[in-house]
């Protein structure tokens, strides 16, 4: 196998606390050696210099669409979209169809996987059959064929006995159940942050409390339990709050948060473009900026995309008839990067937040840099300016709210297993 020393960038290692210039040269798959001023006859040589090199980052929850939708993304468009975002490993929603609630369905996604995507590629196995919110997943069977975690995302378990049950059987087989906290009753329809902004679009609001009560619920449920809870896509300041109340009482609970809820506010949405819909919607500026603290102080582990990719003639529909969804594995990175040369993020954080806090929270062999680790390798230029167009990004669909953005820092090579997986300038090496 190829070996590859990747020479003069500046080292970000979260899980072992190194930011430190050094050298790091994969061989057999893995990190052969870290260090200074490495030599390495007949490797492949990639000029780090000015770069950050990161592990690969870890996607806890994007949606791959297959089996069953294939015209908005599958494994392989989705695959090669995630390289092209750094992201080397992907756990991929069950809201596929059918559901992925059947071991023949997680064996599927494996299979297409090994075949077709250049990322890893991890199954998240419904909770419910069907996604109904009724009837418990067979989930000893389903962690059997490779799923990572239990999640009926983008629905809510709205049965608090349920949800119960599901907490209590994911103990005995140590996975998380990742909730979609949003109460149907109070969402009822809303589309938008409920607030000024849905006033003046004069469309039905969404508002934050639909979340809040959901986590509450969830957090009680967990402690009652002892199961590891993981919630998905926080967007409100009161379950930032919430959340760290309960990790100080030392419930076993993780959190993401998405680039979008990082980033934008429900003002986004002002110009009626269904490409800023997505569930839970863009919050209010005071949301973001307790968003932006959770991440800073630990109380949201993880940056999760929710890349939910929809064709172009689902999206340009009025708001209230899109479905909820954006991509977000190619501009995942460049948007987070503002928070830190606001100031608000270390370097370091930031790779925590995208490589080994995922990669602990679903108990995947990844998210680090030491000796004898997955050579899963990502590099970031800080500095370089760029234009995203979705129309030339890898995913199949384009529903972006980055469209036409200019951006300083990307993503420029990506390696899995110690093989140069994409490179900007060479596009995704993959066949
Ligand atoms: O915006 C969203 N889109 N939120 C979800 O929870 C589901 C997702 C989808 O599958 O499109």
């Amino acid at each position: 196998m190829a070996r590859v020393l990747i020479r003069g960038g500046r080292l970000l290692d979260p899980a072992a606390g190194r930011d430190e210039a050094a050298d790091l040269l994969l061989q057999d798959g893995r990190v052969a050696a870290v260090g200074r001023g490495m030599e390495a006859q007949g490797a492949e040589q990639v000029d780090a210099s000015g770069c950050w090199v990161m592990p690969g980052f870890v996607d806890l929850h994007a949606h791959l669409r297959e089996p069953g939708q294939e015209y908005k993304e599958d494994i392989a468009s989705g695959g090669r979209a995630a390289v092209a975002g750094g992201f080397t490993s992907v756990a991929c929603m069950a809201n596929t169809a059918p559901v992925n609630d059947d071991p023949a369905v997680t064996d599927y996604i494996l299979d297409r996987a090994r075949q077709d995507s250049p990322a890893r590629i991890y199954p998240i196995a419904a909770a419910t059959k069907g996604l109904r919110g009724e009837v418990m997943s067979e989930m000893s069977a389903l962690v059997d064929a490779g799923a990572v975690a239990f999640s009926d995302d983008g629905k809510t378990i709205m049965d608090s006995g349920v949800q119960r049950r599901v907490l209590e059987y994911s103990r005995l087989v140590e996975r998380p159940v990742m909730v979609h906290a949003e109460d149907c009753g109070l969402v009822r329809g809303g589309v938008v942050n409920e607030g000024a902004v849905s006033t003046r679009l004069g469309l039905p609001g969404n508002p934050a409390v639909a979340e809040v009560v959901h986590v509450a619920r969830d957090l009680m449920l967990a402690e009652l339990t002892g199961a590891h809870l993981h919630v998905a896509h926080v967007s409100t300041a009161g379950a930032v709050e919430l959340l760290r109340e309960a990790r100080a009482r030392g419930v076993h609970v993780t959190a993401e948060v998405t680039p979008h809820h990082l980033a934008l506010s429900d003002e986004a949405a002002l110009g009626y473009d269904a490409n800023t819909k997505m569930a839970p919607p863009l919050r209010s500026a005071a949301d973001v900026a307790a968003c932006q603290q959770g991440l800073a102080d630990g109380v949201l582990d993880a940056i999760a995309t929710d890349h939910a990719p929809h064709a172009v003639h689902e999206k340009e529909v009025e708001f209230t008839a899109a479905p909820p969804g954006v991509i977000g594995f190619e501009t995942a990175l460049a948007v987070v990067l503002e928070l830190v040369r606001a100031g608000r993020l270390t370097p370091l954080q930031l790779a925590a937040a995208l490589s080994s806090n995922p990669a602990r929270i679903l108990q995947l062999e990844a998210g680090r840099l030491a000796r004898g680790d997955p050579g899963d390798v990502t590099l970031v230029d800080p500095e370089r300016r760029w234009r995203y167009d979705p129309a030339k990004g890898h995913s199949k669909s384009r529903n972006s709210p980055w469209a036409g953005r200019e951006f300083t820092g990307r993503v420029v090579v990506t390696l899995v297993a110690g093989e140069l997986v994409f490179h900007a300038d060479r596009g995704v090496l993959h066949p």
